[in-house]
């Protein structure tokens, strides 16, 4: 069932978990996971273009730490893991990419900013509205 995974993930916490529940999904069915981190243009245009840079690059330790967190879990569930870096709006990528067949993906409720009360994050509260696939929510 669930052979092909997308995990948005953006370096917090609760996306990690997020991703390792995906890793044991993934691991019942001999399966994949796409790990997916978006940069928001607001992320480094407010400043100029200087720091484009060095947003690409610490949107690459993202998802390279997640994917180094989850290395051992995958390969005991020899489960495959892909990352991507790409721009824009994060929950718009997410919904258009949930087009592309993935039979689910899986998301954690809050993020970075998940300090407050607020069950579900902007793009988690997106994704879970308007994906054209299953969407499993973790809450944390
Ligand atoms: N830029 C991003 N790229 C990929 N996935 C993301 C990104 N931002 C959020 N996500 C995913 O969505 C989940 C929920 O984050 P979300 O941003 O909705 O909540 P938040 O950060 O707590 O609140 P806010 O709406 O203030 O950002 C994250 O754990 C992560 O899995
Ligand atoms: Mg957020």
């Amino acid at each position: 069932m669930f052979k092909n995974i997308l995990v948005p993930v953006d370096g917090s916490d609760q996306s990690l978990h997020s991703a390792e529940i995906a890793v044991e999904l993934a691991a019942e069915h001999g399966g994949k996971i796409h790990l997916l981190h978006i940069i928001r243009p607001s992320d480094y245009s407010f400043t100029g273009i200087d720091i484009l840079d060095l947003v690409q690059k610490s949107a690459g330790e993202i998802v390279k730490h997640t994917e180094a967190s989850l290395k051992d879990m995958a390969e005991k569930g020899n489960v495959t893991i892909t990352s991507e870096v790409t721009m824009g709006n994060p929950a718009s990528v997410i919904v258009e990419r949930s087009k592309q067949g993935y039979d689910a993906i899986v998301i954690a409720s809050r993020g970075l900013s998940g300090l407050s009360e607020i069950l579900l994050g902007s793009v988690s509260n997106v994704v879970s509205h308007h994906a054209h696939c299953p969407v499993l929510l973790i809450r944390n």
